[in-house]
C-alpha cells in the first residue's frame, strides 16, 4: 500500500478516527519545529538588558552642586549637564539677545516646560544635553565673565572646541557659530527640591 493511500480496516473501509490521528499528529510536530526554527529569530527582536539599561532614567541628587558648578552625568551615552546657575548668571542672561542666533529657542529643541528664556523648568537649574549642535563635540564650561579668551563682552556660558560654537548659560548659541541651533534640553521632572529625574 502506498504511505498516501488513506488507511481500512480488516473489512476493507477507511479508518477515519486513525487517519485524523495522524494528521493532528504530524501538525502538532510540524508547528513545534517551525516555533523552534523561529525563536532565535523572535528572541532577537526582544531589547536586550542593555537596551532595557539605556532608556532608564537618570535620577541625580543635585544638593551637592554648588551655586556656579556643573555636574555631568551620562543619560542614554550622552553627557547631560546640570548646572546650578547663580543670581549673578542669571542677571547677564537678558543682555545678549541680540548676539544669538535663535534667541526664543523657536528652532531648538527643549520640552515645552523649557520652552522660556532661561530654557528650564526652575531659574536656578540649567540641565541641558552636552552635545554641540554643530558636529556632536562635547563643548566646555566658561562661565568666567569677560577675560582675554572669551572677549570682554563674554556672558558666560559655553565654547566647543571642535570649531569653536559658544553658547551661553541657557544653551543658546551665539551669531558667527558654526552649530546651527541651541543646545538640546532633554526630557526630565523634579521628584523632591533637589531630586533631579532625566528621562
Ligand atoms: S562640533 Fe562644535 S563647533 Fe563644530
Amino acid at each position: 500500500m502506498s504511505p498516501d493511500a488513506p488507511s481500512t480496516d480488516s473489512t476493507g473501509a477507511i479508518d477515519v478516527a486513525r487517519r485524523n490521528l495522524l494528521v493532528h499528529a504530524t501538525t502538532s510536530v510540524g508547528v513545534a519545529g517551525l516555533g523552534a526554527a523561529c525563536w532565535p529569530f523572535i528572541a532577537s527582536w526582544q531589547p536586550s538588558e542593555a537596551a532595557r539599561a539605556l532608556g532608564v532614567p537618570v535620577e541625580v541628587d543635585c544638593s551637592t552642586i554648588a551655586p556656579g558648578q556643573m555636574r555631568v552625568v551620562v543619560w542614554r551615552r550622552k553627557p547631560i549637564y546640570i548646572v546650578r546657575r547663580t543670581a549673578a548668571m542669571l542677571a547677564l542672561m537678558g543682555g545678549h539677545d541680540a548676539a544669538l542666533k535663535d534667541p526664543d529657542s523657536t528652532d531648538s529643541q527643549q520640552p515645552a516646560y523649557a520652552d522660556n528664556p532661561l530654557r528650564s523648568r526652575a531659574p536656578s537649574l540649567f540641565v541641558a544635553i552636552g552635545v554641540c549642535t554643530h558636529l556632536g563635540c562635547i563643548p566646555r564650561a566658561r562661565f568666567e565673565v569677560g577675560g582675554p579668551h572669551m572677549g570682554e563682552q563674554w556672558p558666560g556660558g559655553f565654547l566647543c572646541p571642535c570649531h569653536g560654537s559658544r553658547y551661553d548659560l541657557a544653551g543658546r548659541v551665539f551669531k558667527g557659530s558654526p552649530a546651527p541651533t541651541n543646545l538640546e534640553i532633554p526630557p526630565y521632572s523634579m521628584a523632591g527640591p533637589d531630586q533631579l529625574v532625566v528621562g
